[in-house]
């Protein structure tokens, strides 16, 4: 019963208690099914939480894309892997069939090998979502160069900062972006990144948007004539189980973002258990996941999940807003979605509009409606459930991060009763912890603490790009022989784990992770700023928005201020992205802080969230007063 369809609660309990029991061969019967090894593991697990190191399926020899696509080509060569449903709606959508798939990434790992790419490069992918997207995480795959994928979103400098973090020689990208009626000139980013990114002696370009680029002479390549001249077959190169598969980088509370490492084998098993069961895949399912596959939802559950199961899985390039509100119902009903997995930032986001959006649309292929990344709270729950599932539909509210490579605490579909704002239950293989101020584990029901793993599971990430020590640091020094995940949960009577939220510095707005550290390290650049803290606060569509308090060299007129508002944001959209951009910025003379200068952003989180009646002993602060000020000129 190990790669399972799990039919009852008291099936999924057996299941659990089994992978507790003996987690090596839970997840050694997982790995039997299924897979084309090229030869087997001596070891389904080593680790030491302690150093840390986790090695899963050692000494194995595979390679993911033979999974991903080789594996389905005899019975199922015809069926449809990748449906491209464009930006604008008036365009064709594309079906690529597995086979079509197989000749399109070979061609491209051609290209890659032909540019001097070889196993264990790095490959930049700075991509819309357009097919070529995923073609270049395979392409990359096959021939055991590491993708790096950074999200189309991020600005020039965020990228380079990336770029150069992990030693990239190439990049891929393309002439432009479509998103809703604009058009972004990616070209133009790419090259101001790359002024400042020795190392990229190639930067492929896919063409989208005919938008007119220049083009750098011996450095700058147009894609589809070079995949025009290579061949449609590609070896796949022969991996070993820890080799890296690709890094993500990830906003920390402190410093440079971090680039997860993901390697080849356990990722791969993990990732094709948690889509089957997670989901509930079967045959014929058409999957829609509407992240972007510049964030590991999807990488994990846009690209391999589906692959690895060969199903048919939708790349959609465009928003939810164009051409109008009811784009994301009209797709579902277009192609008969049976899994639709989206974020509730989007959830919150139509569930403000008129419902007409939604009830022009036959809705009714829908199986299993998903959620992740940022809490779902009860009212866009229940906006879900009702208007979009019709109440047919299970949700499956599933708790995970880039660190986590795939799923870990989701309902079951049909097994598990769901209970808004709760992720629920840890799959099978998982072993959640709760932890108090303390470091000690809360043993029992009914308890609230900091949400750790006790024990590895295949997708973790096993180390920080270029920095190992930090990766020990985030995520194994706060509770030894602990996973400390950086979020706080409860656990309730029942054994339910619902997630309360980040209890770090990190900020997740519409679903993004962001540190608060890069962002006032960008605002402290402008030659005005002196100083600057920044706290999240409750948004009813973001989840959370931005509030930044900021401390001027010299304080100006209000005029002058609201110039250096745009001024600030516009710091944040160069160094990190629009996505950081703040939606309050207050002025201030002083922050408060401790005698030892650390700022309590506990306060001034207290003071954006509008509830200032207990804001705690303030006694220890060097300046009290500046706190009664900020709060009488809070915004
Ligand atoms: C953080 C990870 C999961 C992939 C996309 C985001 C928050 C994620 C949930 C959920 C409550 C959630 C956590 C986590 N988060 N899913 N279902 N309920 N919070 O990956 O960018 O690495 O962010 O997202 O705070 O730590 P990420």
């Amino acid at each position: 019963m190990s790669n399972y369809h799990i039919k009852n609660l008291e099936e999924y309990f057996q299941v659990y208690r089994k992978s507790v029991r003996d987690p090596e061969s839970f997840w050694e019967e997982i790995a039997e099914e299924n897979f084309i090894w090229r030869k087997r593991w001596e070891k389904v697990l080593e680790y030491d939480f302690k150093k840390p190191e986790i090695s899963w399926y050692k000494d194995a020899k595979l390679n993911i894309t033979e999974n991903c696509i080789d594996r389905h080509l005899y019975a199922h060569g015809d069926k449809t892997a990748i449906i491209f449903e464009p930006n604008d709606p008036s365009e064709m959508a594309q079906h690529i069939s597995y086979q079509e798939l197989h000749d399109r990434v070979c061609r491209f790992a051609n290209v890659l090998l032909n540019q001097g790419v070889t196993k264990g490069d790095r490959v930049c992918i700075y991509l819309p979502m357009i097919p070529e997207l995923p073609v270049a995480l395979l392409a990359c795959a096959r021939i055991g160069a590491i993708h790096s994928v950074v999200f189309a979103g991020f600005s020039s400098q965020a990228l380079s900062s990336r770029i150069n973090d992990s030693d990239c020689k190439i990049v891929v990208t393309s002439d432009g972006s479509y998103r809703g009626n604009k058009t972004i000139d990616l070209k133009g980013i790419v090259d101001e990144a790359v002024l400042s990114c020795p190392g990229v002696k190639t930067v492929l370009v896919a063409k989208r948007t005919n938008t007119e680029i220049a083009m750098i002479e011996n450095r700058d390549k147009w894609l589809q004539p070079l995949l025009d001249q290579a061949s449609n077959n590609c070896e796949p190169e022969i991996m070993d189980a820890e080799d890296p598969l690709f890094i993500l980088y990830t906003s920390g509370s402190t410093g440079k973002p971090k680039g997860m490492v993901h390697t080849t084998a356990g990722y791969m098993v993990f990732i094709a258990h948690t889509f089957k069961n997670v989901f509930q895949y079967r045959e014929n399912d058409i999957f829609w996941c509407t992240a972007d596959i510049g964030w590991v939802t999807g990488h994990s559950y846009i690209v391999y999940g589906p692959l690895l199961n060969g199903a048919t899985t939708i790349l959609f390039e465009g928003i939810p807003s164009y051409p109008d509100f009811g784009r994301f119902w009209e797709v579902i009903e277009k192609h008969k979605v049976t899994q639709f997995y989206t974020a509730p930032t989007a959830i919150r986001a139509l569930a403000k509009e008129s419902l007409e959006f939604s009830e022009g649309h036959d809705l009714s292929s829908l199986k299993i409606l998903g959620s992740v990344g940022e809490p779902i709270n009860e009212e866009a729950w229940h906006w879900y459930n009702d208007n979009i599932g019709k109440k047919q539909c299970p949700i499956v509210d599933t708790w995970w991060q880039t660190e986590t490579g795939g799923i870990l605490i989701s309902p079951i579909p049909y097994s598990t009763p769901t209970i808004p704002t709760y992720a629920t239950l840890p799959l099978p293989g998982v072993q959640p912890a709760l932890m108090d101020d303390e470091g000690r584990e809360l043993k029992g029901n009914q308890v609230n603490g900091r949400l750790c793993i006790k024990f590895p599971w295949p997708g973790m990430a096993r180390t920080i790009w270029g920095n190992h020590e930090r990766y020990k640091e985030t995520y194994f020094s706060t509770f030894e022989n602990y996973y400390f995940s950086g979020d706080g949960a409860l656990r309730d009577s029942t054994g339910y784990y619902r997630i309360t939220g980040r209890v770090d510095d990190v900020i997740i707005v519409s679903g993004h992770n962001l540190g608060t550290a890069p962002i006032e390290d960008a605002i402290n650049e402008h030659p005005a700023v002196a100083e600057s803290a920044i706290v999240g606060f409750p948004h009813d569509v973001k989840g959370n928005a931005l509030y930044g308090f900021v401390i001027l060299k010299e304080t100006g007129e209000s005029r002058v201020q609201d110039n250096l508002r745009k001024e600030i944001n516009q710091i944040i959209s160069e160094h990190i992205g629009p996505i950081a951009k703040l939606d309050k910025i207050q002025f201030t003379r002083g922050l408060p802080k401790t005698r030892s200068g650390k700022i309590m952003r506990r306060i001034l989180r207290k003071i954006a969230e509008k509830d200032t009646s207990n804001l705690g002993d303030t006694s220890t602060l060097l300046d009290p007063d500046v706190v009664e000020e900020i709060i009488k000129n809070s915004l």
